[in-house]
């Protein structure tokens, strides 16, 4: 295998490592020289332990994994399923309730079953209320900062974390005396790899299995009284397939983790970049244009990778794969590798067309609330660039531990000059 010159114990899911930065210019350096590269000393967080993984880190290599799940299979070791000696047999089983880590036919019957939550019409049918939502979002953001010593207030905790929650819940159907508690599970169950939120994988679990709890009386309520809604749509429909209360519970945990932390940092790090590139602040003011969220997911990437497990002997960029290697889709450097991105260093939000694998390489997993995700960046930042047109950074951003999540967890900012 060709040495690609990386820092000694190089580990690109090291939450230490993440939490300063991306490793951009290692990916740059294995994209040329070793392309599909074993790590031998994973470090992360994310299932990867003391196995070692191939890091697949070609936009083209990671897109044939992601459309062949015959070859490499989401069934065990993605993101979210972790096997190691804290986790039981149970919890383990449980895991594979979630589509994420599903293959198919499985997996394409859960995913048939809940697109009819995410059709254009029921994205659409959300606009106006997220409309209104966002606007008080930022205008609250507004009246704390007037009220604050310094004139300043944190862009993350204000403006970003609501939206996200606030969609899935409107998209659900989560009733509103509800939803303070599922924000508080939601928040608990992403943040318990970083020490500073104390919180211990005991209490992420815990508010997984109360959310997951929730999540299966609502749906026993709405099959014994239908509603006008999606929960009623999903497990309560007649004729067609529908989920049973368990399934509905896990792809509702899976809602709270995969819809909210991924655009909460998608907000986040596309305020920094237009606060870091004014020229590209002032045009988004003056044009809005329609190319600017997929470019802000480009650039935050905010899921650095998931992962595969080999189902066979196989090949990828040159490199013998044997069954049941683990294999890590670095999404941050496909979305920077030059042989499909012109100067991807650049924040460019005119790009077009923009081929970025930030929802994932298009196979059956591609990430399902894309639309929601889109409309939610566009509502946010036309509400910012409306209310608070003249914001500007107050300091570096704080960054997350995190092992697979390109997150900020601070971001002070000020208003006016
Ligand atoms: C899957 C990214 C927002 C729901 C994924 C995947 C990625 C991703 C990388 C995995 C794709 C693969 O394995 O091929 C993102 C990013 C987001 C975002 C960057 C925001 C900027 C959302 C939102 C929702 C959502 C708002 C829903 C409310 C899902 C679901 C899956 C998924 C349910 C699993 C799909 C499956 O297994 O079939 N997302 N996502 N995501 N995403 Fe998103």
């Amino acid at each position: 295998m060709p040495c690609p010159h990386l820092p000694e114990g190089f580990d690109a899911t090291d939450p230490d490592l993440l939490q300063s930065r991306v490793p951009l210019p290692e990916f740059a350096r294995l994209r040329r020289t070793a392309p599909v590269w074993w790590c031998p000393q994973p470090r992360g967080i994310t299932g990867f332990d003391d196995e070692g993984y191939w890091a697949v880190t070609r936009h083209a290599d990671v897109k044939y994994v992601s459309t062949h799940p015959e070859l490499y299979s989401s069934s065990e070791n993605t993101a979210v399923i972790r096997f190691n000696e804290h986790i039981s047999r149970d919890q383990i089983e449980a895991q594979r309730l979630i589509m994420l880590n599903m293959d198919p036919p499985e997996h394409t019957r859960v995913r048939q079953i809940v697109q009819r939550g995410f059709t254009p019409r029921a994205v659409r049918g959300l606009e106006s209320a997220l409309r209104d939502r966002a606007r008080r979002i930022v205008e609250e953001a507004r009246e704390a900062a007037g009220g604050s010593a310094d004139g300043g207030f944190d862009f993350v905790t204000r403006i970003a974390v609501e939206l996200p929650l606030q969609a899935i819940a409107e998209l659900i159907g989560i009733p509103q005396e509800d939803r303070a508690r599922i924000f508080d599970w939601s928040n608990k169950m992403v943040a318990y790899d970083d020490p500073e939120y104390a919180i211990t994988e005991e209490i992420g679990a815990e508010a997984a299995m109360e959310l997951i709890g929730y999540s299966m009386n609502l749906a026993a309520a709405r099959k014994e009284c239908p509603a006008e809604d999606i929960v009623t749509q999903l497990v309560a429909a007649e004729g067609e397939g529908n989920l049973s209360s368990d399934e509905f519970g896990f792809f509702v945990l899976l809602l709270a983790v995969a819809g909210n932390e991924t655009t909460r940092n998608a907000i986040s790090h596309g305020m920094h970049a237009f606060l870091t590139h004014p020229e590209q602040w002032e045009l988004y003011k003056r044009e809005r244009p329609a190319t600017a969220a997929e470019e802000i997911v480009r650039w935050a990437t905010p899921v650095v990778s998931f992962q595969r497990t080999a189902t066979q002997d196989t090949e990828l960029g040159g490199q013998k794969i044997s069954k049941g290697d683990r294999v890590g889709l670095f999404y941050s450097s496909a979305n920077n590798d030059p042989e499909v991105f012109e100067d991807p260093g650049t924040f460019d939000i005119t790009r077009d067309p923009n081929p970025h694998l930030g929802f994932g390489g298009g196979g059956p997993h591609f990430c399902l609330g894309k639309s929601l995700a889109v409309q939610e960046i566009e509502l946010i930042f036309n509400a910012v660039a409306d209310v608070l047109p003249d914001l500007r950074l107050a300091g570096d951003p704080r960054r997350l531990r995190a092992a697979w999540l390109n997150g900020i967890k601070e971001l002070r900012v000020g208003v006016g000059g």
